[in-house]
């Protein structure tokens, strides 16, 4: 027996070989707001499935570096994440720590996801918060700028209202780069995936879950209300679900979908608004991302996201679709609708789901939206 224990520990120790980190290529994930409702469920959702996605011959390490304001609170979470038993390294800062505070945070990441600002309370809209989380977003923004390398980060917005801060955040950087010529506009996104996840949920509730597969149902528009647009009618492409929402149950759907989040804020009675199903969603994004950043794909192009339509020079982001766009959406400078995306940021704005609209949803849901839309940009904009 101590024989094989001895050989045991012999061979155990030939299989181990040591991992040092630091000897890698460092794939840095910073979440800004780390500490709160959706920012701890998220880091979560990263420390714990992140290096999954890691191809099995790697030389990437995933680093999670989380920043908030609330410095015990994102002190005791990267040391309780740290616990966790993946290959994932976190490290904690806040402002003014020995650490360097958020230059550090931010130096060198490939992804920054935000969810910093405060969530509603009930009888609150999402744009009832745009007095304090428009200067938060607009600081961070500034901090991007400084720290990070804006040729290639990628920044994902998680806090509210999304169809204002997107406006606010891409202008932001776009100044803070005066003088440089990175495309930084081309990636900044808002994560409205929320409310796809709800649109698939509510589907499948109708249909007793009696599905194995979770229908996915495109939502363009914006994030807020009336500017969510489920677009229902490509279930009636899929047979599982087609047939399956009749006129007024659609109109029920659709405005379920709307304002869904009212459910969660009622639901938590003043402690806030959905956090770990948006840490799901985000999650979903972020696993995206990932799978770009470490070569499992060169494309990511099932992903739908609100993003500026332009860049600072008014042209396309995506080339060749300024005609598509004045078409459809009057011009509008940002929406959320299916990319693809490389590195690079968005490679094609797929303008073709207006095409293919139904009635109902082009000529009832989509001009509502635009209108409302175009106000929300507006406020964005003149916050800069
Ligand atoms: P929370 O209050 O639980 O967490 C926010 C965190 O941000 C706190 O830890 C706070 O200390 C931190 N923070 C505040 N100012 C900061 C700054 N300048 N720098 C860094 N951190 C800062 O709020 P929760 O529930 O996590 O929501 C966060 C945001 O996400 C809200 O604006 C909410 O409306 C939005 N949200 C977005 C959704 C979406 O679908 N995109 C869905 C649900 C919420």
């Amino acid at each position: 027996l101590i024989i094989k224990t001895i050989i045991n520990f012999n061979f155990f120790h030939k299989e181990m070989p040591a991992v040092n980190a630091q000897e890698k290529e460092i794939l840095k994930i910073s979440v800004l707001g780390a500490a709160g409702g959706i920012g701890q469920s998220l880091s979560l959702l990263l420390k714990s499935n992140a290096g999954f996605l890691l191809p099995h011959e790697t030389s990437t390490h995933i680093r999670l570096s989380l920043y908030d304001v609330n410095k015990d609170a994102i002190v005791g979470t990267a040391a309780d994440l740290s616990h966790i038993d993946t290959p994932i390294t976190t490290t904690a800062h806040y402002p003014d720590d020995s650490n360097g505070g958020i230059g550090q945070c931010l130096s060198n990441a490939s992804v920054v996801i935000i969810p910093a600002g405060v969530p509603r309370k009930p009888g609150m809209s999402r744009d009832d918060l745009i007095g304090v989380n428009a200067k938060i977003i607009k600081s961070l923004g500034e901090d991007i700028a400084k720290y990070c390398d804006l040729n290639k980060v990628h920044v994902l917005v998680i806090s509210n209202p999304i169809n204002s801060l997107v406006p606010l955040l891409t202008n932001t950087l776009i100044r803070s780069d005066a003088n440089g010529n990175s495309n930084i506009e081309s990636r900044v996104y808002g994560i409205t995936q929320l409310d796809l996840v709800r649109s698939s949920t509510f589907v499948q509730q109708l249909n007793g879950f009696k599905s194995n597969t979770s229908p996915v149902i495109p939502v363009i528009g914006g994030h807020s209300g009336d500017t969510i647009i489920p677009v229902f009618s490509t279930l009636e492409r899929d047979p599982e679900y087609a047939n399956l929402l009749d006129n007024g149950m659609r109109l029920k759907m659709v405005h379920r979908v709307q304002y869904g989040g009212d459910e969660i804020v009622k639901a938590k009675n003043g402690n806030g608004s959905a956090t770990l199903s948006m840490a799901y969603a985000g999650f979903k994004i972020a696993a995206k991302f990932i799978d770009l950043l470490v070569g499992n794909t060169d494309t990511i192009d099932d992903i739908v996201m609100y993003v500026p339509l332009t860049n600072r020079n008014h042209q396309e982001i995506a080339p060749g679709s300024n005609e598509l766009r004045s078409r459809y959406i009057n011009d509008l400078l940002y929406f959320s609708i299916p990319l693809s995306i490389n590195r690079n940021g968005i490679k094609k704005i797929h303008y073709e789901i207006l095409e293919n609209l139904d009635s109902y949803e082009r000529d009832t849901l989509l001009p509502i939206c635009l209108k409302t839309l175009e106000g929300n940009i507006e406020t964005g904009l003149k916050l800069v």
